[in-house]
């Protein structure tokens, strides 16, 4: 099986980027450690980051996965063309957040992408992305 692993807006930054918020690690060691647990679990893993809404939406709209994971950043509480095409393409999908949405400011806490993935991990930092990859086969095949 094969997992696309989408990370939007502003995620390039991570490690030096508000690091009392999102950690330290950056997003080079974040994809490395995506890339290894999906090798240990015999999982097709491509990672890809854009700050454009079209790119993303574009990638969604790939035939090349099975599994959507993804962290819109800012764009999950902004952008509808996002959710549409995770609806779409009907999919099996995760939204992740390395900070909790939802303990945040008030804008933070409307995501236009829950109403149409299967689940959400928010809050656990960037092990919320390992846990997607071990959920992806289960909920491929449900
Ligand atoms: C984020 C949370 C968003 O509100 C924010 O705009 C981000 C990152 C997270 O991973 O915690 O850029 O998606």
């Amino acid at each position: 099986m094969k997992i696309l692993v989408i990370h939007g807006p502003n995620l390039n930054l991570l490690g030096q980027r508000e690091p009392d918020v999102y950690g330290s690690m950056t997003l080079d060691d974040i994809n490395s450690r995506i890339k290894a647990l999906a090798k240990e679990l015999e999982i097709e893993a491509a990672v890809f980051q854009s700050n454009s809404e079209g790119e993303i939406v574009d990638a969604i709209q790939q035939e090349t996965y099975d599994v959507l994971i993804i962290n819109p950043a800012a764009y999950t509480h902004t952008s509808i063309a996002i959710r549409d095409a995770i609806a779409a393409v009907g999919r099996p999908a995760i939204e992740v957040h390395i900070s909790n949405i939802h303990k945040r400011e008030e804008f933070r806490k409307r995501s236009y992408i829950s109403g149409v993935v299967t689940g959400q991990i928010s809050g656990l930092g960037a092990e919320g992305y390992l846990l997607a990859v071990q959920a992806s086969p289960k909920i491929l095949n449900k």
